[in-house]
């Protein structure tokens, strides 16, 4: 027994052996700062987490309530709260807004088209924001430019502010659309952006009012001053006495080049959510802009425009070398163009 009491303080006074010691008190050091260290940091994630936390809840508070229950889900991600930077929605904060362009060619009624969307009280469509150049020059400006617009911080005259259910702006096939397609759709997507496709199915009609307003603005202002629209019957009468000659030698190779950006342009962008609307049909039929409220989902209204139509009745009134344009189109798939009305 004392022999093993002795083996044991030998043992205990071995491991006390100063040689071995300064070995322990490593061991001793680390693992201190070991538990430290472990310490520091759940102090600092727990105040890391009671930072969150309110923020959180803020946002939960002021994002939760605008979300409508009525809303089927296909429809959430387009509907959108806004937070402009430039005004306070107010009372109107918590409706919702759909973001739309309108994608269509020059002299399709997309003018016409547009004063009519602009006469319902909660839409706002803020006109060819892309024809200066700066703003489509790369994509990064186009991105810029449609940010503004759909944050609602885009002042034109057509601007509700704080009531619009509705945001957008009218954009040419020849602004910038169709080279930056591949970006420009992806945005659409990403941000729940709506197209409404404009086009006009009489190609020949569209061109006689291209070169009639071209030769309006650079040759000669009929009545004084360049008119791209008119409010008047006889406004309308003064621009459409300038009866344009058609190259009937390139009319074809034209009009098959018109319908295939057209066809283009529906095929690049028929992955977002779009509506196809025909000038003509608007024309005949008004119930169409119905169509387009509810592509909206804004509240019915009657939709009304000062705007006159310029070019009427048969378009062998309108065109200068009417037998040429008629003997090269019969009997193409372009005949129908010559006799339809509108
Ligand atoms: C894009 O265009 C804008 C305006 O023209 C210009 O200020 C900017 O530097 C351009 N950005 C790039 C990446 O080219
Ligand atoms: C439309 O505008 C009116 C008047 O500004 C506003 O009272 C109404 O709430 C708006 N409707 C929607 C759906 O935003
Ligand atoms: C021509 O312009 C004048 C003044 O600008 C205007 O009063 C008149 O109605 C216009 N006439 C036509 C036919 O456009
Ligand atoms: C008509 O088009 C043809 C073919 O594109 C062209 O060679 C000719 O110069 C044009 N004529 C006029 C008057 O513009
Ligand atoms: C007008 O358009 C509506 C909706 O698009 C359609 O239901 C109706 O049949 C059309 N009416 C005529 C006369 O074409
Ligand atoms: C086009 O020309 C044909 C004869 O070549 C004629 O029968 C037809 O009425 C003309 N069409 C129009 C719309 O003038």
């Amino acid at each position: 027994m004392a022999e093993d009491i002795f083996f044991f303080i030998k043992d205990t006074l071995i491991i006390k052996n100063p040689k071995k010691s300064p070995v322990l008190l490593r061991m001793i050091v680390i693992v201190f700062a070991m538990v430290c260290g472990l310490y520091i940091c759940s102090i600092c994630v727990k105040q890391i987490s009671s930072q969150t936390k309110p923020k959180f809840l803020n946002f939960e508070v002021t994002v939760r309530p605008c979300h409508d229950c009525n809303i089927d889900r296909y429809q959430i991600p387009y509907s959108h709260y806004p937070k402009p930077e430039t005004f306070n929605r107010a009372e109107c904060a918590c409706n919702p807004v759909r973001f739309f362009a309108i994608i269509s060619m020059q002299r399709s009624g997309s003018g016409w088209f547009e004063t009519l969307l602009n006469s319902h009280i909660n839409v706002s469509s803020n006109g060819e924001i892309f024809s200066l150049k700066e703003r489509r020059g790369n994509i990064s400006s186009i991105l810029k430019t449609l940010d503004r617009v759909y944050n609602l911080d885009w002042y034109t005259s057509a601007s509700k502010n704080q009531c619009s259910a509705a945001v957008g702006f009218k954009w040419m096939l020849n602004q910038g659309v169709m080279e930056h397609h591949e970006k420009i759709v992806e945005y659409f997507n990403v941000r729940g952006v709506s197209t409404i496709f404009l086009f006009r199915r009489n190609l020949l009609r569209r061109m006689v009012s291209v070169l009639a307003n071209s030769y309006d603005r650079y040759a000669k202002q009929l009545n004084g001053t360049h008119k791209s629209h008119v409010h008047s019957p006889e406004e309308a009468d003064t621009l459409s006495r300038y009866k344009p000659t058609i190259n009937s030698t390139s009319l074809m190779t034209d009009l098959k080049q018109l319908e295939v950006t057209a066809l283009k342009a529906l095929e690049y962008f028929s992955s977002t959510r779009h509506i196809i609307v025909y000038y003509e049909d608007l024309i005949k039929n008004h119930s169409k802009l119905v169509d387009v409220q509810e592509f909206l989902r804004l509240p019915r209204m009657d939709l009304t425009s000062r705007q006159v139509k310029i070019h009427k009745g048969p378009l062998a009134e309108h065109i200068k070398n009417w037998e040429d344009v008629n003997k090269t189109l019969m009997g193409t798939s372009y005949e129908s163009f010559l006799s339809i009305d509108y």
